[in-house]
């Protein structure tokens, strides 16, 4: 569970990216974080990963208190957490496999041990056939696999993926949200931070946080089909979902008249 109380962020040069914010995300939950540029979504996930401490109030993750946290216990801490990096951070100089091993190698496991772990992580995200490439030799979609791989080596709790389908083609896109989703269903916690309007349509059940200027405006879990008082992307997606329904269940009454006739002409 993540409990975000109060949660302020100002940097040294004034920018304020967090303000007065207050969060609960449940275990399992698969939580999409929208807003503009520039309006808080990797601020609020290096707080969550205590890559960055807030200005003020309290951050708790998996049971972690990350104001009090002692810095000794961040590595410690990060096992629980799986990150994908915006920029995936993936080391060139070594191979997609080697890239998979490093943070099993980090926390002490045996070699052996590791290499059968790495290639389980691969197979899954389908990347297997690529594991004695280096990254330069892959293309964005598959490096985007890669990082989400490496990031469920240590079997976190939470996943944190910030933009993963960034550069990529609408198709590979849903495969990536897709092959988190899975993930997700297996009981991880997801938060993806994305500007992908398409993505929030095809996942309609999923929570939606919207920052604006470092400001929560609109959280799906509590304000569930109040149109009037949204805006921007959270109000598209919620009358793309409300239209689709709408249409399915005149659908859905078509085919039932339907098979009435179809019963009358049985009479
Ligand atoms: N280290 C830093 N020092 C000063 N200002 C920063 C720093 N990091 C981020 N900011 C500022 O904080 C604000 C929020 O930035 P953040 O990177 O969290 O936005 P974002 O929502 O992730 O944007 P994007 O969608 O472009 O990735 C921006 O105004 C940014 O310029
Ligand atoms: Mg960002």
């Amino acid at each position: 569970m993540i409990i975000l109380t109060d949660i302020s962020k100002s940097f040294p040069t004034g920018t304020v990216a967090l303000s007065d914010l207050s969060l609960t995300i449940e275990k399992g939950e698969f939580v999409f974080l929208v807003g503009q540029t520039g309006s808080g979504k990797t601020t609020l996930l290096k707080l969550l990963i205590r890559e960055m401490l807030p200005t003020k109030g309290a951050i708790s993750v998996a049971d972690f208190d990350l104001v009090k946290l002692p810095k000794s216990k961040i590595p410690h801490f990060r096992k629980k957490i799986g990150i994908v990096f915006q920029d995936l951070r993936l080391l060139m100089d070594r191979t997609i496999l080697e890239n998979v091993i490093l943070p099993l190698e980090i926390t002490g496991r045996k070699i052996k041990e590791s290499v059968i772990r790495a290639e389980e992580l691969l197979t899954q995200v389908g990347m297997i056939e690529h594991r004695d490439k280096f990254p330069i030799q892959l293309s964005g979609g598959e490096l985007q696999r890669v990082a989400i791989a490496r990031a469920l080596a240590l079997y976190p709790a939470i996943i944190l993926a910030d933009e993963p389908t960034g550069n990529l083609d609408s198709k590979t896109a849903f495969d990536i949200v897709e092959l988190l989703s899975n993930i997700n269903q297996l009981g991880t916690t997801v938060i993806m931070a994305t500007h992908n309007l398409d993505i929030l349509k095809k996942y309609p059940k999923n929570r939606i946080i919207e920052l604006d200027k470092g400001k929560l405006v609109h959280d799906k879990k509590q304000e569930k089909t109040n149109l009037t008082v949204m805006s921007g992307i959270f109000k598209e997606v919620q009358h793309e979902t409300h239209h689709k329904s709408d249409k399915e269940s005149k659908d859905s009454k078509k085919t039932d008249s339907h098979h009435e006739k179809e019963k009358g002409g049985d009479k």
